[in-house]
């Protein structure tokens, strides 16, 4: 006989972090991102300039940008040393174009702005539970769907709003569905304060 009285727990998660920063942009900032000059990636376009946030320009959007990086070391990942962008770039997603699957290196926590207007449907942010070949596909049947097997969960941006995610997540942005460009901001982080312990010669001091 099966047992019918049984529970199952979750041990761990990944985690998304939403907040809308609006009150930091103004219109001239939106006007500055816009006007940057963009270069050809591999099917979308990116600016030239790689360290947009190191621009004066940006400074309100740089400060809630760090603000969020802030609230995501303390209440997301809980520690005490400090996350700060190193590099950050915009992006044009023209008509009919996304961003096939990637992971971020060489950085902690990876984020997303959405400056402006998105026109709709809003092409998606999609997040993949495996950054690798998977030799068995097991899908769950759509009401069997949990945060235990799903193999994708999506996420809808909104304008104003900064997203930020472990930067090891594998992701993909749907084909953009509108006859207008879709425009954000990426960004990468690294941590800087000590970690490990002296007397355990495990000590790492990052600046
Ligand atoms: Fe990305």
């Amino acid at each position: 006989m099966s047992a019918t009285d049984y529970e199952v727990q979750a041990l761990f998660a990944e985690a998304i972090f939403r907040a809308d920063i609006g009150h930091a942009i103004s219109g001239e900032q939106v006007e500055y991102i816009k006007n940057q000059k963009m270069v050809r990636n591999q099917v979308n376009l990116i600016s030239e300039n790689l360290y947009l946030f190191d621009e004066p320009e940006m400074a309100s959007i740089s400060e809630a940008i760090q603000g969020a990086l802030d609230l995501y070391a303390r209440e997301v990942m809980g520690i005490t040393q400090q996350l700060y962008v190193t590099q950050s770039w915009s992006l044009i997603n023209e008509p009919e174009v996304g961003m096939h699957g990637h992971s971020h290196s060489n950085s902690i926590v990876s984020g997303s702005l959405y400056y402006c207007d998105l026109a709709e449907p809003v092409a998606k942010m999609v997040f993949d539970r495996h950054n690798s070949y998977q030799r068995l596909e097991f899908v769950p049947t759509n009401d069997k769907t949990n945060i235990y097997n799903a193999p994708f969960n999506v996420i809808t941006p909104h304008k104003n709003e900064v997203l930020l995610f472990p930067s090891g997540l594998q992701h993909f942005v749907e084909p953009n569905q509108t006859p207008l460009p879709r425009h954000s901001i990426a960004f990468n982080t690294f941590v800087r304060g000590k970690l490990g312990d002296q007397r355990d010669v495990s000590e790492l001091v990052l600046k």
